[in-house]
């Protein structure tokens, strides 16, 4: 979906269609039953209609702060309580009926309606453009493994709730990284040739 939203964003003429596009594919992978990750122009389409995605819990939304707080002032009709982000991450996935919500930051908060969990693994200072990208990429992958496993291998846990710790963690290796090689001219492409060594790092031992 990502890498559609990408492609059509090219198109800027074609706002309106590319929109009606999106909540095409949205409604076919809710009647498939196919998990889907949302994130940038999509999470601007479900703060306007948050009825396209509500109550649907193999949704996992990405947003940034920015777009997080749009989400939740249009869900909750209440400005974001900034000395509590566990608790509006919290009520935000609720108020979507328990959908997963990955809230990027200096540290991600991760909830599923139920849980909250942070990831705060060691990236470095710097976030690059792109980065986001990654990390909603990485995060289809890894629901869709967490997804086929099932329950039993994700030790009961919520198995998009555990992905999404685990895209954050890569995102955050790849980043800690390229850091070290390249300081503050890494760029998201210097990111993921540090997919395969990060994933090792983190999985494979
Ligand atoms: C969401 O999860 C909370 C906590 O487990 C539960 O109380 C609530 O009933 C759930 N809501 C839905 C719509 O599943």
């Amino acid at each position: 979906l990502k890498f559609l939203v990408d492609l059509l964003r090219v198109n800027i003429a074609s706002t309106y269609s590319h929109l009606r596009f999106l909540q095409g594919i949205i409604e076919k992978a809710k009647v498939k039953g196919i998990p889907i990750v949302i994130d940038a122009d999509g999470l601007w389409l479900i703060s306007q209609q948050p009825s396209l995605i509500q109550g649907y819990q193999r949704a996992i939304l990405t947003p940034n702060y920015m777009e997080f707080s749009r989400l939740y002032e249009a869900m909750l009709r209440d400005p974001v309580d900034s000395n509590d982000h566990h608790g509006c991450v919290l009520r935000l996935s609720q108020a979507m009926g328990n959908l997963t919500i990955v809230q990027k930051g200096e540290r991600d908060l991760i909830s599923d309606g139920e849980k909250v969990l942070v990831c705060s693994h060691e990236g470095s200072s710097r976030r690059c453009g792109g980065q986001g990208d990654l990390l909603s990429g990485s995060l289809g992958v890894l629901a869709h493994w967490a997804f086929l496993a099932g329950p039993e291998k994700t030790n009961g846990q919520n198995p998009f709730l555990v992905a999404a710790f685990g895209a954050c963690s890569l995102t955050r290796q790849c980043n800690n990284q390229a850091f070290q090689k390249f300081g503050r001219s890494m760029t998201a492409s210097d990111m993921v040739s540090e997919v395969g060594t990060a994933f090792n790092k983190l999985f494979e031992t």
